[in-house]
């Protein structure tokens, strides 16, 4: 039986686009569901594109029910992996899958996190730092953003002439190449 795994977007969903190829032909682990707080998020498209289950809610259900929680158990799913949600996770998820959920963030922590640091939000504010190394983080996630224990980490140079638009090109080029990679090896340790 494979691993299941369901992503949570808000957005455009590349990272979950590279999560849905890399998994696509693998025998142990497949992407079995994608859920977002946002009807119009291109990440739908994407889930469409590569025929995998979508589900969309509100904050009603998913801060105030059992709904999502209760979804996820009904479709056995085996870990969660948050891929430009904005959302808080709420207390009910992460006791119903404590160690199974996964964040990335477009900055090395615990620099540039927290509430409202989302996006091209992390991305400006590096820039404005006059930071010289931006980076990435994948992290479990537990109540507070941004603060669950680190599984890893990746720089990139800042050089003088980068605009925003090239510093959330490196960041992405970053996330695009690890994501899957370390979502695999997390993953692959877990018991189905
Ligand atoms: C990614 O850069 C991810 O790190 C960031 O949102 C972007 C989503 O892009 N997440 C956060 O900022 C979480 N605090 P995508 O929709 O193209 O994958």
């Amino acid at each position: 039986m494979k691993k299941r795994i369901a992503i949570f977007a808000s957005g455009s969903g590349s990272n979950a686009q590279k999560l849905m190829e890399h998994f696509k032909r693998s025998n142990e682990i497949e992407i079995s569901l994608v859920l977002t707080n946002n009807a119009e998020a291109y990440v739908l498209q994407r889930a469409d594109n590569f025929e995998i289950p979508s589900h969309i809610f509100d904050k009603h259900e998913f801060y105030k029910t059992d709904v999502i929680t209760d979804l996820l158990k009904n479709l056995d799913i085996d870990f969660i992996v948050l891929a430009g949600f904005l959302w808080l996770i709420p207390k009910n998820l992460i006791e119903a899958y404590p160690g199974r959920i996964v964040n990335i963030h477009p900055a090395i922590l615990p620099k540039f996190g927290g509430k409202g640091m989302f996006g091209d939000h992390v991305h400006n504010a590096v820039m404005l730092a006059g930071e010289s190394e931006g980076g990435i983080t994948i992290h479990y996630v537990d109540e507070n953003y941004d603060e669950g224990e680190y599984i890893y980490q990746a720089k990139y140079k800042i050089d003088k002439s980068d605009n925003l638009e090239m510093i959330k090109f490196k960041g992405q080029q970053l996330e695009h190449q690890h994501y899957p990679r370390i979502i695999e090896a997390v993953v692959k340790k877990i018991k189905k």
